[in-house]
């Protein structure tokens, strides 16, 4: 029984979306988004950036389930904060998905000139073209900076959280301020080594779930939405089966233990992109 968040403006959340970044755009996408949505995933995240937008539209659409039942993500992607083109990169983005809204418009980095396009999107959501807007990469500094203007409370921060690199005083943060925090690179990202850690393997044999499985429910009980990538059909099914069972304090414990405080992916006061 899928799990359902609700933002601070009242619009509800999936807590699991089917994650993108790294597909291949085409059939490698759309069979990806499709296997998901017939899963039962009902939340897809994207983002200009992967390229795969089109794709993504097209399972949509395939797939037959009604629009305003399927939870979209996308996000603005930096040279276009940079450029201060966050409305046009909007509908430039619909185009592709060829959808007429998304549920959640992200600013994807704190690139120079990510107050303009909070302001651009403060807009775009005052008139109805957007469910909800957030940001993505936001430190707390981010956020208290925004906060001084904004018209708008972010509905959500994207941040790199998995149980190599909790986040937690940033997710503490947002939680605080009643942004829901959605976690990438949930199980460690691509080539990472996290999914190999024995000491998950010995958690999941007591309840008969995989590492990966251990890791989402890891985030589910820790009230993040977590989204994971896939393209393989089968771990698609596996990553959305955690419904089933909760981890114990015990084992909660045990994986917040893990948390090296390293990053896997760029650093949001740092980054050359
Ligand atoms: P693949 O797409 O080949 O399945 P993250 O979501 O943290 O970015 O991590 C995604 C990585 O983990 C990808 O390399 C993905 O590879 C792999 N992955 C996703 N689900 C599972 C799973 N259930 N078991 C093992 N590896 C998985």
């Amino acid at each position: 029984n899928p799990m359902l968040l609700t933002l601070n403006n009242g619009t509800v959340i999936p807590q699991i979306g089917l994650g993108v970044f790294q597909t291949p755009d085409g059939e490698t996408t759309e069979q990806a988004v499709l296997a998901a949505l017939e899963t039962g995933y009902r939340h897809i995240d994207t983002a200009m950036i992967y390229g795969n937008e089109a794709s993504v539209g097209a399972a949509i659409r395939e797939s037959g389930i009604a629009r305003e039942d399927i939870f979209v993500t996308t996000k603005l992607w930096n040279n276009d904060i940079r450029a201060g083109r966050a409305k046009e990169a909007y509908q430039e983005s619909l185009d592709r998905l060829g959808l007429d809204y998304v549920d959640l418009y992200l600013v994807h980095w704190p690139a120079a000139g990510w107050q303009q396009a909070w302001k651009d999107m403060e807009d775009l959501y005052q008139q109805g073209k957007v469910k909800a807007i957030g940001v993505s990469n936001f430190q707390r500094h981010h956020l208290e900076e925004l906060a001084q203007f904004a018209t708008v409370t972010p509905a959500a921060d994207q941040i790199e959280s998995s149980p190599q690199f909790d986040n937690r005083a940033l997710a503490d943060y947002c939680a605080a301020h009643g942004i829901v925090v959605e976690a990438w690179s949930p199980l460690g990202g691509t080539g990472g080594s996290l999914l190999a850690d024995p000491r998950l393997a010995a958690i999941g044999e007591r309840y008969g779930k995989s590492p990966a499985q251990v890791v989402i429910r890891w985030h589910v009980q820790h009230g993040v939405v977590v989204l994971p990538k896939s393209v393989h059909a089968e771990r698609i099914a596996q990553n959305f089966d955690v419904f089933d069972f909760a981890l114990s304090d015990e084992d909660m414990h045990a994986i917040d233990a893990m948390n090296t405080g390293k990053r896997n992916g760029a650093d949001p006061d740092n980054f050359n992109f």
